[in-house]
């Protein structure tokens, strides 16, 4: 129907007699001449229609926004003073000569130009028309030559694409199951995968060596910016592969993808462990493009009078630490104010603060609202141990070591960006060396990654300490987001079945969820490990998007719904009947 994209002429199709189709992006009349901006995915292109070609006229005259038409005419410089340097079809337009209507179109939910003034959900409930904008479609276009450039990559280097099911068991990783009740054993259900890590795992017991799969993943968890309750893995494995070999690998593949797409280079990416990372940042996925730093001062505040501090400070799960930013002490009282509820967020109950205005002139050169409660010589210590100057503004936390740590982890973060701090455009690291375990509370530990990480330890080791052993997990991380995660695994049955005691799961249980994991160790089970990519998270990084939902063709909202389908929905009675499932009326629930 079309010769070329209305978004690829240029200049050099000058004199040709071209045919376009697409979308009436704009209609605009001048005085007996007719012009349409005519769009496809590829671009926009001008279209003039003259009277002397009456029918042609007559249906441009006719066309609307977002009408559907085919169009041929001849391509020609446009006049002198008319030329659009902003726009890749700029120098030309084509006078149209034939315009047919292939569709016409309601009057859309919002113009594309204006898509920012109608709320988001007017844009999700006509998808389809959200993604006619060119950004969008852009956006779609950069997912799918990622995904082309890392099966390419990764078909080279050995690995075999894999489906694994969807229709499955639990697959912990840390969310709630998505399940789906089976209608020929009533009462059973499937869970939605997490992520494919099991069958993975049993790729390599299989033999296959290299895997790879663009996976669907389901969770059902609390959504934020970066998550989605369905959402794409680049999963991957290989086994007789050490961290090395994956890191390296799998580093390479994401410093090429760079390279190639956006003509970036991210260098060798450094490597940090969990613990650095958490006392300098106070975060597992640092954003390294922002200079500030946590500095721990408990061993100063054990013994002050100010009980906000000595309490955490003589607390073995407290943490006392100052947030030093430079040039800060122009920060109003206002601003502090916020930036007090900001950190409230994550737990901090206030967020205490000095302003270094004169070194030279000792505590008179300091203001603050808690120095009167500290002895001058720690309050000078202090000053030593971050090294102030004058200018510095300090922010304090002290709470249990998670308080402190997210909040102010969180707050260099917002100072970075608030104050425009940013050194770099792109800061890639590796984070190491994390905890095989985390302190649930009640008494229990739960995996930092997930239990199918093999610990540094030997089994007995891991029993007694837990809460010491490392693992062999790794996490690549981009300007503060967490772009991957992976492990070598275990693959040694007693050792899975030590950390499934460690983390509480009844040998019942071990049998029941994971009785298939542990027989397959017991039959050769080579040393393995892999690791897997948000896709999304990827793509958005690339684009500088804020929110995963713009790289997601239909998304789901905040809610986990989708507002264009209308999923998820109630179902017959004869359905629920047929799959055994009857909803409970409860009335706390329903209210
Ligand atoms: P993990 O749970 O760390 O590891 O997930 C890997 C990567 O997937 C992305 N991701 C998400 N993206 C969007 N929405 C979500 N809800 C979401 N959850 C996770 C992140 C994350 O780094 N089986 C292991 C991998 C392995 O060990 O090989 C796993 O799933 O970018
Ligand atoms: P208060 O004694 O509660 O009025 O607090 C004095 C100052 O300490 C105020 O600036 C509070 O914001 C701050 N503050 C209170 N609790 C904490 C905390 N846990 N961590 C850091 N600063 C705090």
């Amino acid at each position: 129907m079309r010769t070329h994209y209305c978004g690829e002429l240029n200049a050099k199709h000058i004199g040709d007699t071209i045919t376009v189709c697409g979308w009436v992006h704009r209609r605009r009349d001048h005085g007996g001449v007719i012009f349409l901006d005519l769009r496809d995915r590829q671009g926009l292109l001008q279209v003039v229609v003259d009277p002397d070609t009456k029918d042609a006229f007559a249906t441009a005259d006719r066309a609307r926004s977002e009408w559907v038409m085919q169009i041929t005419g001849l391509v020609r410089a446009r006049p002198e003073g008319t030329v659009n340097a902003d726009m890749p079809t700029g120098e030309i337009e084509v006078l149209g000569r034939e315009v047919r209507v292939l569709n016409t179109a309601d009057t859309p939910p919002f113009q594309l130009d204006e898509h920012a003034k109608v709320g988001e959900e007017v844009r999700l409930k006509h998808r389809y028309m959200d993604l006619r904008r060119p950004e969008m479609l852009e956006n779609l276009m950069l997912r799918s030559r990622v995904t082309t450039f890392v099966r390419n990559f990764l078909a080279g280097h050995g690995f075999v694409d894999t489906e694994t099911p969807v229709l499955t068991r639990a697959t912990p990783e840390g969310a709630r199951d998505y399940l789906v009740p089976s209608r020929v054993h009533k009462g059973e259900f499937f869970a939605l995968p997490q992520s494919p890590q099991l069958f993975k795992q049993l790729l390599m017991v299989a033999g296959l060596d290299r895997y790879f799969q663009i996976a669907k993943c389901f969770r059902d968890e609390d959504l934020r910016a970066d998550r989605q309750p369905e959402f794409t893995q680049i999963d991957l494995e290989m086994s007789f592969a050490d961290e090395e070999a994956v890191m390296s690998l799998t580093e390479s593949m994401i410093r090429e993808l760079f390279q190639a797409e956006m003509g970036v280079d991210l260098g060798a990416f450094p490597r940090m462990p969990y613990a650095e990372a958490m006392a300098r940042f106070g975060s597992d996925k640092p954003d390294l493009r922002i200079p500030l730093e946590l500095i721990d001062i408990k061993d100063l505040m054990a013994k002050v009078d100010f009980k906000v501090f000595s309490g955490p400070a003589n607390d073995p799960n407290g943490r006392v630490t100052v947030l030093k930013v430079p040039g800060g002490a122009s920060i109003s009282r206002k601003e502090i104010d916020d930036y007090t509820k900001f950190v409230g967020q994550y737990g901090a109950k206030g967020l205490a603060w000095v302003k270094v205005n004169a070194l030279s002139e000792g505590l008179e050169g300091l203001q603050s609202p808690i120095l009167k409660f500290m002895p001058d010589d720690v309050v000078m210590a202090l000053m030593e141990r971050v090294d102030a100057a004058d200018g510095d503004i300090l922010f304090f936390g002290a709470d249990s070591t998670r308080v402190v740590s997210d909040g102010l982890g969180a707050l260099r973060v917002k100072l970075g960006h608030d104050l425009n701090l940013l050194t770099h455009q792109w800061a890639p690291l590796w984070v190491v060396d994390f905890p095989m375990f985390e302190d649930a509370g009640d008494g229990h530990v739960a995996a930092l990654h997930h239990p199918f990480t093999a610990p540094t330890v030997d089994a007995d080791t891991l029993k007694t300490k837990p809460l010491d052993a490392l693992s062999r997990a790794y996490d690549m991380v981009l300007n503060g987001t967490e772009l991957g995660g992976g492990s070598i695994r275990i693959h040694d049955q007693a050792m899975q079945q030590a950390v499934f005691d460690v983390l509480n799961i009844s040998a019942e249980e071990q049998r029941e969820k994971f009785g298939f994991l542990l027989d397959a160790l017991r039959y050769g089970a080579p040393p393995h490990g892999g690791l897997a990519f948000g896709l999304d998270r990827l793509v958005m990084l690339m684009l500088g998007a804020t929110s995963i939902r713009d790289v997601i063709a239909f998304p789901k909202t905040q809610s986990a719904t989708c507002l264009l389908t209308d999923a998820p929905g109630v179902v017959s009675a004869e359905q629920l009947k047929e799959v055994g499932v009857r909803i409970r009326q409860d009335k706390t629930e329903t209210m």
